[in-house]
């Protein structure tokens, strides 16, 4: 039987997945609205990322026969006074859910539930990736975000990204 704390965080976190897909989706509308389709695209993907990275955790707890338990997601709320504030807000959003993985992996260690934290070695690692990536588009914006002919190249390099599926099968 899965320990109750375990259980309560993964559930949680379903809940903050679904709110990171909600995230970025505001993000891809805020660029969308600048004319910026390729960093409106990049955001795109990256909520279609967040998506699966929720349903991992819904099948997780439903291949261990756990009950799944959905709550509203939150409204994204954030007003963004310029390109950068988007990207530096993507950064600390990442930061906060890698804390929140580590969370539910300490949780899982305190009862020796190896299942569980083997689950959540690929989002340990999933993280690093992810935190890297929205560090790079800070480091890119800040270095061409200024002139205009700069931005319009990065803006098409981010919009050849393309989908696809997490690597993690469960
Ligand atoms: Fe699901 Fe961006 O972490």
């Amino acid at each position: 039987m899965m320990n109750t704390k375990v259980h309560e965080l993964l559930n949680q976190q379903i809940n903050k997945e679904f709110y990171s897909a909600y995230l970025y989706l505001d993000f891809s509308n805020y660029f969308k609205a600048k004319g910026l389709d390729g960093f409106a695209n990049w955001y795109m993907i990256q909520a279609q990322e967040e998506r699966d990275h929720a349903m991992l955790f819904y099948q997780y707890l439903q291949n261990e026969n756990q009950i799944v338990s959905l709550d509203a997601i939150a409204k994204p709320d954030k007003v963004f006074a310029c390109h950068m504030d988007v990207l530096r807000a993507g950064l600390e959003h990442e930061e906060y859910v890698t804390s929140l993985i580590n969370d539910i992996y300490a949780a899982a260690y305190d009862v020796k539930d190896f299942r569980t934290m083997q689950f959540l070695d690929w989002f340990v690692k999933e993280q690093g990736e992810e935190e890297t990536n929205a560090n790079d588009m800070i480091t890119k914006m800040e270095l061409f975000g200024s002139d205009p002919k700069s931005l319009y190249m990065l803006n098409q390099e981010l919009a050849a990204r393309v989908y696809t599926a997490p690597s993690l099968v469960l």
